[in-house]
């Protein structure tokens, strides 16, 4: 039996964090078996190679970047979501290969045709099954996470602004592809996005979740 994969994803400081851990409680209470994970991390392997890639301000080759996260990817995947949703659990992933997409592919000029032939070898092309994406306006976004964060793990957020707007573009755009994606605004408060996202799912999903 297969479980439910939801991932979230958005910019820096769309809350998308504060709501994966939402929803997990959401499901909890109601009883259903349900695993919250992030990425870059999840396995012990992957949060080593999370360091390498969010802290500091060290200059990598995007390929270098790009196969860092794939390869956390891999590990997270095989050690921690794959068993999960084989044993019929609702996965909730803040961030997952979306987030290679549009910060590595359409925003650092990664081949997306090569990145996703490494994702679907590895996946064995097993997609979530729905993908929140939080919309949110970088400056606000940004200023939120400066806010909140402690100040080592700033390595994207520290990048143009430009480069922010471009990766909000980037969800917009690739949220067209499929009918996987929901596009939630992030600007309203904490409980309004909960409840829209909750919303959304059950509206779209019902038979998944009785
Ligand atoms: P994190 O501290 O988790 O930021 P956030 O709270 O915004 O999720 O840092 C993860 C950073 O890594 C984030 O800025 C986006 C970036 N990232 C990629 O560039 N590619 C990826 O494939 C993933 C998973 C994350």
């Amino acid at each position: 039996m297969r479980g439910f994969f939801i991932t979230f994803e958005g910019g820096e400081g769309s809350g998308k964090s504060t709501q994966a851990r939402l929803l997990y409680e959401y499901f909890k209470n109601n009883g259903h078996h349900v695993i919250l994970t992030r990425e870059p991390g999840g396995t012990e392997i992957a949060e080593k190679l999370r360091d390498i890639v969010v802290r500091g301000n060290k200059q990598l080759n995007i390929y270098t970047e790009m196969l860092i996260f794939m390869t956390a990817r891999s590990d997270h995947w095989f050690n921690c979501i794959k068993p999960a949703l084989d044993a019929g659990s609702i996965v909730i992933c803040d961030r997952f290969h979306d987030s290679t997409i549009v910060y590595q592919c359409i925003c650092g000029g990664c081949d997306t045709y090569l990145v996703n032939g490494i994702y679907e070898k590895i996946t064995n092309g097993t997609h979530p099954d729905c993908t929140v994406i939080i919309d949110i306006d970088p400056v606000t976004g940004l200023k939120r996470s400066f806010a909140k964060k402690n100040n080592t793990d700033l390595r994207f957020e520290n990048k143009a602004l430009e480069f922010h707007k471009s990766v909000r573009n980037g969800y917009l755009s690739i949220s067209k592809s499929s009918d996987r994606y929901l596009v939630i605004d992030g600007t309203k408060s904490e409980v309004e996005v909960q409840t829209s996202i909750i919303q959304e799912l059950r509206f779209k999903y019902l038979n998944n979740f009785n």
